[in-house]
């Protein structure tokens, strides 16, 4: 169904989990990424976070490159386990498990999104290759115990084999009042040696006053953000970050010879790291 469809019934659409009324982070996202999974109110919030910091759509459509580029790298490396929290609304042939079964199709991958709009499109997430396997949990990065435990993620998953956990776009959504450290100790801790984190999260460093407004505008809407600086960032690595090191997601493993628009347009930075 098309969201933007004006014979969309919002009754219908406005179940006690889905608030079509309310702006939802997963919709504004789909919203910069040209989607049609987003409402009037998404539509509004986006307005607003869009006049604080234009280039929204550019630092979108790059992290959304990064999450590509680095799940291939992780396969290329070997990784055959894939876990993508915040996993947003499926992007069709751009997903996590497009990525890494177009390397190695035997990959398995669980999603994880708090958003029962996400839900209501995982179907679009679980039709990957029949040599592989997808799961999709409804779970908050919050509570990391609840992830581990859940049985899909225990069916999917082999605890003696490296996995590549992804946080891509989402640890601004866990300000630092809500422990970010801490979260990650307790994601991170009971993954096998050889596990992998990749990570992307917005910057202020070179726009401060616009991400101010922006912050101002996902408040506005309910949405707590924090964007970080370059440093906080690679801060929140549990381990050594590898080569190219913590950098634009527009520069990340860019393809060679190609034009990639400028850090401070992009204002998202993107990287991976190792567990010993
Ligand atoms: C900006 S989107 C990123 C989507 C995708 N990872 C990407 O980078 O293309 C952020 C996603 O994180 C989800 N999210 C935010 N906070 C969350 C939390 N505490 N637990 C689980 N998911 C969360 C939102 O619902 C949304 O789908």
């Amino acid at each position: 169904m098309d969201a933007r469809d004006r014979s969309w019934d919002d009754e219908r659409a406005d179940t006690p989990e889905i608030n079509v009324r309310v702006a939802h982070s997963a919709r504004m996202y789909d919203y910069y990424l040209g989607g049609k999974t987003n409402f009037d109110a998404d539509r509004e919030a986006a307005a607003n976070a869009l006049r604080a910091f234009p280039s929204l759509f550019t630092t979108a459509r790059e992290n959304r490159g990064f999450l590509l580029r680095v799940v291939a790298e992780l396969a290329r490396r070997g990784v055959r386990q894939f876990l993508d929290i915040g996993t947003g609304i499926p992007v069709e042939g751009r997903n996590t498990h497009d990525a890494a079964q177009a390397v190695a199709p035997e990959s398995r991958v669980v999603y994880v999104d708090n958003d029962p709009i996400v839900l209501a499109h995982a179907r679009a997430l679980l039709t990957g290759d029949p040599r592989g396997a997808t799961a999709y949990i409804q779970a908050d990065l919050r509570a990391p115990e609840s992830i581990w435990a859940d049985p899909a993620l225990r069916a999917t998953v082999d605890f003696t084999e490296p996995i590549a956990v992804l946080l891509i776009a989402i640890m601004h959504f866990v300000p630092d009042e809500q422990d970010p450290h801490g979260v990650l100790a307790r994601l991170t801790g009971p993954l096998p040696a050889g596990s992998f984190l990749a990570l992307s999260h917005v910057t202020h460093d070179f726009d401060p006053v616009g991400w101010a407004k922006l912050v101002s505008a996902y408040q506005e809407a309910g949405i707590p953000a924090q964007p970080r600086t370059g440093g906080e960032i690679e801060g929140l690595f549990p381990w050594p970050v590898l080569a190219p090191g913590v950098i634009s997601v527009a520069q990340w493993n860019a393809p060679v010879g190609g034009s990639v628009p400028g850090a401070a347009e992009v204002s998202c930075y993107g990287g991976m790291a190792r567990k010993p």
